[in-house]
């Protein structure tokens, strides 16, 4: 039977990033989705026994060269196909249909007319709003094929052969525009290629839990929280799996968040009694980066620090372990055991090889010595970053820390504009806080991806009461955006605004001024540093 593969729906990328929001969609249907280049032959592509294969859009045109292509063999496989967008263009170039430049491309909302049967359109009306981007256009099918919808400006909007069990779409049905999305990818996964909606938030867990357990065995397992969401997830995915094998370690550098210490000790000491090591290392950080201005230099000497931390850590455990001190690949670095990295799909994508062994340069645990010998454990490799929220929602950890948004490895640090002190910190932890808090209050904290206090390296003149002032600005930063490449400045509303000046200025010693930074990425960055 056309469908049976129990392997996962295979999403081929041809570029830019459209295939990851489909394997999203497919997953939200409850359908395990994994990605694959374009240049993986039918036979590797066969080989995983996939339930179905979606070719998707891309950002080339079919008719330039050299344009991606798959391996034509894999229309005779049987496993049943989507071509999306680039994906249809593809199918019906080497399948013998026309592809042709109009010059009349569609970019947007189209309106949709559904011309012929399709069990992709099971119960759809006549017409249908879909989102169109595409300068070519489909003007004739394969043999074998039907159209089965037009467009103002493609001739074919959608066909198939329904015997090959092979489907085109010229829209976009992953994009929230498109009217019916949804119900077209549930139609292709469930009616045509007989998939299970099995892939579920319980389900998940439970398959890396076995797969934690099988990797490590009985040996201990180290894991670095940072306070944000993908350390604490996986590290609650881990201590689901192994229990009291999983030690957490987490280096207070000063330059954390408001409360975000006393969280990790009460969430993962106290509700999950997991063996934490909390380091409190503020001093060290003050004293490494005294008098130190310099952006980069500043990342560094905060990274290394942290390395050269959890490395006394995982050295004094390894040794306690053993009653040993060993050698350079001697006993210890036997022992040393597993290391938990909260990498996540898009990083794996992204690195485009499967191999784990890459650390994240830039944050987190970077470049720990070989002699520690660690494996790494990576829990949420397979999962985007809204399953890895569902994910930790499941386990019991809390909200505050499951939405919290995104906050670089280095701190605060690339916040302060200029020397590092305990007392910037200060100034600049209780000015994040009131943004935080009055971010949420505004119910805007989950729309923006990050919203946070910027302190700069200036003073300003300001009067308060009778006096003179001379004391710091605080810059309010807050960002709209879906991956950090790209940020827009967040239109905060002008009431929030004017509480967020007034509460900063009165509750936070040492700020008399409150600007707003309206600038976006590209020409910014999100931070300052
Ligand atoms: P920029 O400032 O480059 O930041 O626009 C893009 C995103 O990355 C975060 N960021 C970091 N994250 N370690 C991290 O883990 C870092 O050193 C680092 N620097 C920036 C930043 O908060 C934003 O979300």
């Amino acid at each position: 039977m056309i469908g049976s593969g129990d392997g996962p729906v295979l999403v081929v990328d041809f570029g830019a990033q459209y295939a990851q929001l489909i394997a999203r969609r497919v997953r939200e249907a409850h359908v395990y989705s994994e990605i694959v280049p374009h240049t993986a032959t039918a036979a590797e592509l066969a080989a995983r026994r996939p339930a179905g294969i979606i070719l998707s859009g891309g950002p080339k045109s079919v008719n330039e060269t050299p344009a991606p292509q798959i391996d034509p063999a894999v229309y005779d496989t049987g496993i049943p196909i989507l071509g999306i967008c680039y994906g249809a263009q593809l199918i019906t170039q080497q399948l013998g249909g026309r592809v042709a430049r109009t010059g009349r491309g569609e970019y947007g909302r189209t309106p949709l007319s559904v011309t012929g049967a399709s069990p992709l359109f099971a119960d759809w009306p006549a017409r249908v709003e879909v989102w169109m981007s595409h300068g070519d256009a489909i003007t004739s099918v394969p043999d074998g094929f039907v159209a089965t919808a037009d467009s103002p400006d493609a001739p074919v909007a959608a066909f198939h052969d329904e015997r090959r069990a092979i489907y085109g779409v010229q829209f976009h049905p992953e994009v929230v525009h498109t009217e019916r999305g949804t119900d077209l990818f549930e139609r292709f996964l469930y009616d045509v290629c007989h998939c299970p909606p099995s892939w579920t938030h319980t389900s998940i867990i439970e398959q890396q839990v076995e797969a934690v357990r099988a990797q490590v065995g009985t040996a201990p397992v180290l894991c670095a929280l940072s306070g944000g969401v993908d350390s604490a997830v996986a590290a609650a995915v881990v201590h689901k799996a192994v229990g009291d094998q999983l030690t957490c370690v987490y280096v207070d550098t000063g330059l954390m968040r408001a409360n975000e210490s006393e969280q990790v000790e009460e969430t993962f000491r106290r509700q999950f009694h997991i063996d934490l090591v909390h380091v409190k290392a503020a001093d060290r950080f003050f004293e490494a980066l005294a008098g130190v201005t310099d952006p980069e230099a500043k990342r560094k000497i905060i990274g290394e620090l942290f390395i050269r931390i959890f490395e006394e850590v995982a050295r004094d455990l390894v040794i306690e372990r053993l009653g040993t001190e060993g050698d350079e690949g001697g006993p210890a670095a036997e022992a040393a055991g597993y290391l938990v990295q909260g990498t996540l799909y898009p990083d794996v994508i992204e690195s485009g090889s499967d191999s784990a062994a890459t650390i994240k340069s830039h944050h987190n645990v970077g470049g720990l010595p070989d002699d520690l010998a660690f494996d790494l454990v990576e829990p949420l490799r397979l999962l985007f970053k809204d399953e890895v929220r569902a994910v930790g929602e499941e386990l019991g950890l809390p909200h505050d820390i499951v939405w919290r948004q995104p906050f670089p490895g280095p701190g605060l640090a690339v916040r302060i504009v200029g020397e590092v002190t305990p007392e910037r910190a200060e100034i600049l932890r209780a000015a994040d806080a009131i943004v935080v808090e009055e971010v949420r209050r505004a119910g805007l904290y989950r729309d923006l991806w990050q919203s946070f206090a910027v302190l700069p390296a200036v003073r300003t003149v300001g009067v308060m009461g009778d006096g003179r002032t001379y004391a710091y600005p605080i810059v309010i930063r807050a960002v709209t955006s879906d991956d950090a490449m790209t940020a827009d400045w967040a239109r905060l509303p002008y009431d929030l605004l004017e509480r967020l000046s007034s509460r900063i200025i009165n509750e936070v010693e040492g700020v008399n001024r409150v600007a707003l930074d309206i600038t976006s990425k590209p020409p910014g960055t999100i931070e300052w540093e």
